[in-house]
């Protein structure tokens, strides 16, 4: 191995773990005018120090008639944010206003249109099953997906 190569590969060796993390703590969902997220099983890595989700809605329909968001709570506690999400209304978000349930989420989006939301991966546990989904009433049937902690 050439000086030069030896010296290279020591600098990628260098640079990777901080790339490594800078592309583990972030995730772009995409949503659609079908009523879908392009995933349905996510793992956060624990060792992030914050984790961003960027939602994406490339679909037309506006706001009102096709709203998406990213809302993410436990599995336990789904269906109670769920409906009383669909309660508070449009105006709310479809979120029941500081609901201590839910662990992030972005706002409603409508077609074009692009959200993020930035949270701390501490407030996960180990071994507790997490969903996220879209609080749009009638969403979360298709719109659902897991998510865990990782290593
Ligand atoms: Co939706």
């Amino acid at each position: 191995m050439s000086r030069s190569l030896a010296a290279l590969t020591a600098v990628v060796a260098l640079a990777l773990p901080g790339l490594a993390a800078a592309q583990n703590c972030e995730a772009t969902i995409t949503s659609n005018d079908a009523m879908q997220f392009d995933t349905k099983e996510m793992v956060i890595d624990k060792s992030c120090e914050n984790y961003t989700v960027t939602l994406k809605h490339v679909g037309k329909l506006p706001v009102n008639a096709m709203g998406h968001n990213w809302v993410l709570t436990t599995a336990e506690n789904f269906d109670g944010v769920m409906r009383e999400g669909m309660a508070a209304g449009v105006a709310n978000g479809y979120l029941k206003p500081n609901d201590d349930r839910v662990i992030a989420a972005t706002d409603l989006i409508g077609g074009g249109e692009e959200t993020q939301v930035t949270f701390d991966p501490k407030l996960l546990q180990e071994g507790t099953d997490y969903v996220f989904f879209c609080s749009f009433p009638g969403h979360s049937s298709i719109m659902k997906g897991t998510l865990k902690l990782g290593s």
